[in-house]
C-alpha cells in the first residue's frame, strides 16, 4: 500500500480546495442526498483531482479518519498539493485492494463515494491515449504501473475476444467486423490507427464518431473496471459503519445495473436488509449542467444508507 499521510493536522478552511483541471459531476446532489455532518468520516474511493472530497470535507472537517484513494499518479500528486497539511491519507491504489486492506486493518466510514471512470486531465492528455483525437501510443492505462495497456488488448487477444469486449464493455453494434479488421491489421501502434480502423468499418455510416465506443470498451477492459466495481462493492458495505452512506456516480449502463442490482439486494422489506434507499430512482444532472460540462450528460448516481 502506497501511503501519503499529511502529518501536520492543521485545520482546514471550509471548501479550500477548487479542482483547475477536473469539474465535478452532479456535486450539489452528492451533498444533499448525503448530508455529510461535522465529525463523519469519508473515503473517496477515486478522488481524482479533489473537487467531491473537498466540498465533503469542508462540511465533514473530519480530515485525520479519512482517506482518498486514486489509481492514477498525476491525481494523487495533485491531491498531495491539495490537501497538504491537512492529515488526511491519500491511498496511491486500485479502490478494490484499498478497500480489502483497509478492512484488514479494522477502518470503518460513515461516507462511502466512488465517481467511477475517468477525469478530464485524462482525457485530455493526449500521451495517455484515453482519446481518438490525436495520434498517441494505445496506453489507456490509470495506473500506469500496471503492466497491460491497450496496445497489448489490440494486438495480442483473440478476434472472438476482441469482439466479446467489443459488444459487452462497448455495445457496438459493429464488433465482429471491427475485430476482424483489427486482427487483420495488426499491429496496431497507434489511436488514430485503431479510430481509423473503426471508420472503416463503420464505411461512413455513423453520424457520431464510430470510435467512442470501441475506445471506451478497450479502456473498460484495460483498466478491469467492472471487476473492480463489483468486487469492491460488498467490501465497502463492511467498511460502511451503521447509519453511514454509500453514494456512486456511473457513466456507463454496465456499471449502473452492477450498483443499481447491488443496492436492490441488500435493501428491500426485508428483516435483514443491509440497506435502504436513499434514491429511489438514479439521479442525473439538469440541462443546465449538461450545457456546462457535456461529460456529465450519461452521469448517474445511486446513494444508499446502511441501517443503523
Ligand atoms: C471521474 S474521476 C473522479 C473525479 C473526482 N470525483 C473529482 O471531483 O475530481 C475518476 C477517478 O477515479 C480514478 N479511478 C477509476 N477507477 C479507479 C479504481 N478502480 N481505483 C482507483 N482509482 C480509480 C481515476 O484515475 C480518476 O482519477
Amino acid at each position: 500500500m502506497t501511503l501519503y499521510k499529511n502529518k501536520n493536522k492543521k485545520k482546514m478552511h471550509q471548501n479550500p480546495h477548487k479542482s483547475k483541471s477536473h469539474t465535478p459531476v452532479l456535486q450539489s446532489e452528492v451533498i444533499n442526498n448525503v448530508k455529510p455532518q461535522k465529525g463523519e468520516r469519508y473515503l473517496d474511493a477515486t478522488a481524482g483531482f479533489g473537487g467531491h472530497a473537498s466540498a465533503i470535507l469542508g462540511l465533514t472537517e473530519n480530515y485525520a479518519q479519512s482517506v482518498l484513494i486514486d489509481r492514477d499518479e498525476v491525481a494523487i500528486e495533485h491531491l498531495s498539493k491539495m490537501f497538504k497539511g491537512s492529515g488526511v491519507s491519500l491511498l496511491h491504489q486500485d479502490y478494490l485492494s484499498a478497500a480489502q486492506e483497509l478492512l484488514l486493518k479494522k477502518r470503518a466510514f460513515d461516507i462511502i463515494f466512488a465517481d467511477l471512470g475517468v477525469s478530464s486531465p485524462h482525457l485530455n492528455e493526449v500521451s495517455r491515449g484515453f482519446s481518438f483525437a490525436k495520434t498517441a501510443p494505445l496506453d489507456m492505462r490509470m495506473d500506469q504501473r500496471q503492466e497491460k495497456t491497450a496496445g497489448d488488448i489490440v494486438n495480442h487477444t483473440s478476434e472472438e475476444q476482441l469482439a466479446d469486449i467489443l459488444r459487452s464493455y462497448g455495445e457496438e453494434p459493429r464488433f465482429r467486423q471491427i475485430a476482424k479488421l483489427i486482427v487483420k491489421n495488426r499491429p496496431i501502434n497507434s489511436t488514430t490507427e485503431l479510430a481509423g480502423l473503426v471508420r472503416q468499418a463503420w464505411g461512413g455510416h455513423s453520424r457520431v464518431n464510430p470510435a467512442t465506443r470501441t475506445f471506451m470498451a478497450i479502456r473498460i477492459a484495460v483498466n478491469d473496471e467492472l471487476a473492480q466495481l463489483s468486487k469492491a462493492l460488498p467490501i465497502w458495505l463492511k467498511l460502511l459503519a451503521p447509519g453511514g452512506r454509500i453514494a456512486v456516480i456511473s457513466f456507463h449502463s454496465l456499471e449502473d445495473r452492477i450498483v443499481k442490482q447491488f443496492f436492490a439486494g441488500e435493501s428491500g422489506n426485508r428483516y435483514d436488509a443491509a440497506l435502504t434507499l436513499l434514491t429511489k430512482h438514479p439521479v442525473t444532472p439538469g440541462p443546465h449542467e449538461i450545457a456546462n460540462n457535456p461529460r456529465s450528460r450519461s452521469a448517474k448516481l445511486r446513494v444508499a444508507a446502511k441501517q443503523k
